[in-house]
């Protein structure tokens, strides 16, 4: 499924929502150049490469907001492309992408193989969308390696499991500290410009105000 796409001059993100746990891929191109990156390649990365395909764009990367299988689910189709296409993760995250994404000790739930990634996230390293510029930020906290995007021109901060509107992502798992994902957010998040959206790994879209004044109580 895909829903309202999101744009700032030639740049447009596409939301896909898919999956049990209703996890959101999302595209961004910038169509002027067509080059475009998928975050988090989960259930609904098919959908997403059939609009590349669509729109005759060239996926440049693939970039991970952290390791769970939910988020990393078709990340294979990225590595049998021909060239395969450049993943992009925090090393923090590389015990649980070797442990194939599962979040718990004992689990016998779903998991995954997720292809080794060639691009090593760090905090404030800066990635492109065509000319677009966006900054890795290391969140620690829901996973060890947890990372968000940020796009400052555009207003747009992609979360991944870290903050959801008026919640936060789960640190009962392996790699999880509430101490740390609760720093994360305050010097992260919140310190970001009130009008910036925050788009999460899952459910529905918010903003640094709305989360602001959530955190606040
Ligand atoms: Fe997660």
């Amino acid at each position: 499924m895909i829903i309202q796409p999101y744009s700032y001059e030639n740049l447009k993100m596409f939301p896909f929502v898919a999956g049990f746990l209703e996890n959101n891929t999302y595209l961004l191109a910038d169509v002027s150049s067509g080059e475009c990156v998928v975050i988090d390649p989960s259930y609904g990365f098919r959908d997403a490469l059939k609009k590349i395909e669509d729109e005759k764009w060239m996926l440049k990367e693939v970039w991970l907001t952290h390791a769970h299988f939910d988020h990393t689910m078709l990340a294979y189709l990225a590595n049998e492309m021909d060239p395969p296409v450049p993943i992009a993760m925090h090393p923090g995250d590389e015990a649980l992408r070797v442990a194939r994404g599962v979040a718990k000790n004992g689990n016998p739930g779903t998991h995954v193989d997720c292809p080794e990634p060639s691009i090593h996230l760090t905090d404030g390293m800066t990635l492109h969308v065509g000319s677009y510029q966006f900054i890795a930020l290391h969140t620690p906290g829901h996973s060890a390696g947890g990372c968000c995007f940020y796009c400052r021109s555009a207003g747009w901060l992609f979360s991944g499991d870290l903050v959801f509107y008026e919640s936060y992502g789960r640190t009962d798992l392996i790699g999880s500290s509430t101490e740390a994902l609760f720093r994360s957010i305050h010097e992260k998040v919140l310190t970001l410009p009130d009008e910036t959206i925050i788009f999460p790994g899952h459910n529905d879209f918010t903003s640094v105000e709305h989360e602001r004044l959530f955190y606040s109580v």
